[in-house]
């Protein structure tokens, strides 16, 4: 059984006193129980004021976007995995496509912030996905396939155990044309496939895969019909709290079915 995981990626949205604010106008209308995890990665700067406005007994987790790799030095602007988990973040995003086409992030220096996360105990998530041209040249597979092996290649079972993939592909983000159902299951049943031929089979049964993309209050329902779909990393549709709480109920409704 695997939990439905709703995320919520703030990207660089928010100032602190803005996401406190958002966060006290949503944490007493999220429906919590088991059936639905809920994550919010507000931008470095929001974190602590989250994590105040959330309290101890929410249901809600902290993520962050993005950390580097090593713990502490000389790398000015840079985050790392141990300040992270001291402002009680669980949860951390890696590899999302802006990272990688804006700031010219890599398979292996993904893998070194995933191995980072892991090694702190940070849930990673990582994006993977393909371009509207990959797709179009029937690319999509082997590119997962690529994103996957640079990121998770010589990681333990226990390792890969631990991270959450979200498929975001790259055509879907922000344009407000989401892939459709049968397209996410399809290459969720690829990255699957890719799983329990690298690690195992029950690794790749035990691993949520969430799918990202212009998710919206109107197509959460549909997504989330296929149990392929264990939850959604959501942008735009996150920023307001209407949306938010909307998204959640739906997740909460499917997720206590399944
Ligand atoms: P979007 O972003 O929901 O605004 O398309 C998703 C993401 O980038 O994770």
């Amino acid at each position: 059984m695997r939990t439905i995981l709703i995320v919520g990626n703030w990207k660089m949205n928010k100032t602190a006193s803005e996401a406190a604010a958002f966060v006290h106008e949503i944490v007493h209308r999220l429906p919590a129980s088991p059936a639905v995890e809920y994550v919010i990665a507000p931008p470095f700067t929001a974190l602590e004021s989250v994590r105040a406005a959330l309290g101890s007994s929410s249901a809600i987790h902290l993520g962050a976007q993005n950390l580097y790799w090593e713990d502490r030095g000389a790398y000015t602007g840079e985050i790392s995995a141990p300040m992270l988990k001291d402002l009680g973040c669980r949860y951390v995003i890696l590899g999302h496509s802006e990272r990688r086409t804006l700031f010219g992030e890599q398979d292996d220096g993904i893998q070194k912030k995933l191995r980072a996360a892991l090694a702190h105990e940070l849930n990673p998530i990582l994006c993977i996905g393909e371009s509207f041209s990959q797709r179009k040249d029937g690319k999509t597979e082997e590119v997962l396939q690529k994103q996957l092996h640079g990121a998770l290649a010589g990681l333990s079972l226990h390792s890969v155990a631990a991270i959450t993939v979200a498929y975001e592909p790259v055509w879907a983000i922000g344009t407000g044309t989401a892939a459709t159902t049968d397209q996410a299951v399809s290459a969720h049943r690829a990255i699957r496939t890719f799983l329990a031929e690298t690690w195992s089979a029950t690794i790749a049964e035990s691993s949520r895969i969430l799918y990202g993309g212009s998710v919206t209050p109107q197509n959460i329902d549909t997504l989330l019909q296929s149990d392929q779909i264990d939850g959604a990393l959501i942008g735009g549709a996150c920023l307001q709290a209407d949306s938010f709480v909307t998204i959640a109920n739906v997740a909460q409704s499917i997720g206590v079915k399944r």
